[in-house]
Order: structure tokens, then sequence, then C-alpha cells
């Protein structure tokens, strides 16, 4: 199974308006005529409607960084899919560990939002990973089959089919300190095959698995060239357009 490989910058809360459109403006050239890699943004709520619109057009993805999964309502500072959708997103992150760690996000509210984005027709990327202690500990498959199974037992096969979702071990997130990418490998192997064995062979050789935690420029070939490891969902290094096309070069 053909898998068209994906490379995603997660923003998280950098860049003004000004400064998104300024992005967009330097990066359309340099992605230009990558046909055969998927790219997309994720931008701060503020600045989703300018990157739609500078860039939303070229075919890049225009992710948001979370939602709310109630239609409306009373949830003060929160997000609706509809609302993403009204600003131009096209998806959605889901579980970054950011929002485990430092604004409780559960794998039960998980599972809402995950049927939310599907319902409300986002593209939902799922995050996961181990903490540094798991991985020494020797906890890491069972973290990760907790969180797959916490956020996606109750969906369908084809619901499965519209996921992707990014590995992201929290001890390499904003470190510097990437998984090698035996380890990347690896644990994509073991993702994929959890997948397998819950949703089938199907779901899982189609789905997508994006490595995250300190891609840059000078390690993404080695990560993305595993066979299991099909894009990069890509923080510090997507701030600057140069070193995000680059990445994105490597994955073609
Ligand atoms: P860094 O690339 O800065 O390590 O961040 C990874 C990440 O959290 C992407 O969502």
């Amino acid at each position: 199974m053909e898998r068209t490989p994906l490379v995603a910058g997660n923003w998280k809360m950098f860049k003004t308006r000004a400064e998104a459109a300024d992005y967009c403006s330097a990066l359309l050239p340099l992605v230009d005529e990558l046909d055969e890699v998927d790219i997309a943004i994720c931008p701060p709520y503020t600045a989703l409607d300018i990157v739609a619109e500078r860039i939303g057009d070229a075919g890049i993805g225009v992710w948001g960084q979370n939602v709310h999964d109630a239609p409306e309502g009373a949830f003060t500072g929160e997000i609706s899919c509809a609302m993403l959708i009204d600003a131009g997103a096209t998806g959605v992150l889901l579980g970054h560990s950011e929002r485990r760690a430092l604004f409780g996000e559960t794998d039960e509210a998980l599972a809402r939002k995950l049927a939310a984005a599907l319902a409300g027709g986002l593209e939902p990327v799922l995050c996961i990973g181990e903490s540094e202690a798991e991985r020494d500990g020797g906890e890491t498959e069972r973290r990760l089959s907790t969180q797959l199974d916490g956020a996606m037992t109750a969906l369908s096969g084809s619901q499965v089919l519209q996921v992707t979702i990014a590995y992201e071990p929290v001890w390499a997130i904003g470190t510097g300190r990437s998984a090698t990418p035996e380890i990347a490998q690896e644990t994509h192997a073991f993702i994929r095959g959890a997948i397998a064995s819950r949703h089938g062979e199907e779901c899982a050789a189609a789905i997508r698995i994006l490595y995250g935690g300190s891609v840059k420029p000078d390690n993404a070939a080695a990560l993305l060239g595993q066979p299991d490891v099909d894009g990069a969902l890509v923080g510090g290094a997507s701030l600057d357009p140069q070193g995000f096309a680059a990445i994105a070069r490597a994955a073609g």
C-alpha cells in the first residue's frame, strides 16, 4: 500500500497574523513543485483564516491545534469544529502531549473530540506518545495501546481510515533529542500492528503514522526514510519556512 507522505508544521503558540502572512508568502514557492508530499500547517486560531486564504488553494492543509467536542455552548475559551471550518481549517490536532500534560486532556475527552471531528468534517490527527520514564521503564507499548484504545475503540473501519496518527515521544519534543530512526521505525511498526489487531490489516496498511519530536532538516531524511514513518509533525523547525520546506523535501 502506497501511503502519500505528509509533513505538518505545528506552530503552537507562535506567530501573529502578519507573521503568518509573511510565512505563507515565503513557503509557497519553496513547496510549489512538491506534488508527491502532502503538507499541512497548524497555526494558532487567530491566523487560521490568513493561512487558509494564502495557501489553502495550493492544496496545503490547515489544521487547528485543538477543538471542543460540543457544537456550541458555554465553554469559555474553547472552539468548535464548525468554527474551525468557518475559519478555513481542514483538519485538527487532537491530544498533543502539551494538551495532555498542561491542560489535563484525557483519553475519554479525546474519544469525544475524535468523534466530533469525524462527524464535523475535519481530518483528525491523533497524537500519542510515551514519557521518558515510561520508555525507560519498558512501558512504551502499554502507554501507546492505552492511548489508542482510549480514543479509537468506538470507531468503525471507515472512520479509522480517515484518522492520521502522530507518534510524538514526549522526551523528544522540544528537547533537540529526536528518536533514532531505529526507535521511530520500531515504535511505528508497533502502532501499525496495534491498529491491525484492532481494526484489520487494511486499515493498518492505509493509515498514516507521522513522527514528531525534534525533527530538523538534518535528521528528517533518516527518520522519513523508515518504512513505517509516513511523515512528520514538526514543531520548532516548522517556524522557519526554509527549514520546514527542507523537511518536506526530505519526505519526497
Ligand atoms: P519539536 O519539533 O519542537 O520538538 O515539537 C514537536 C511537536 O510537538 C510537534 O507537534
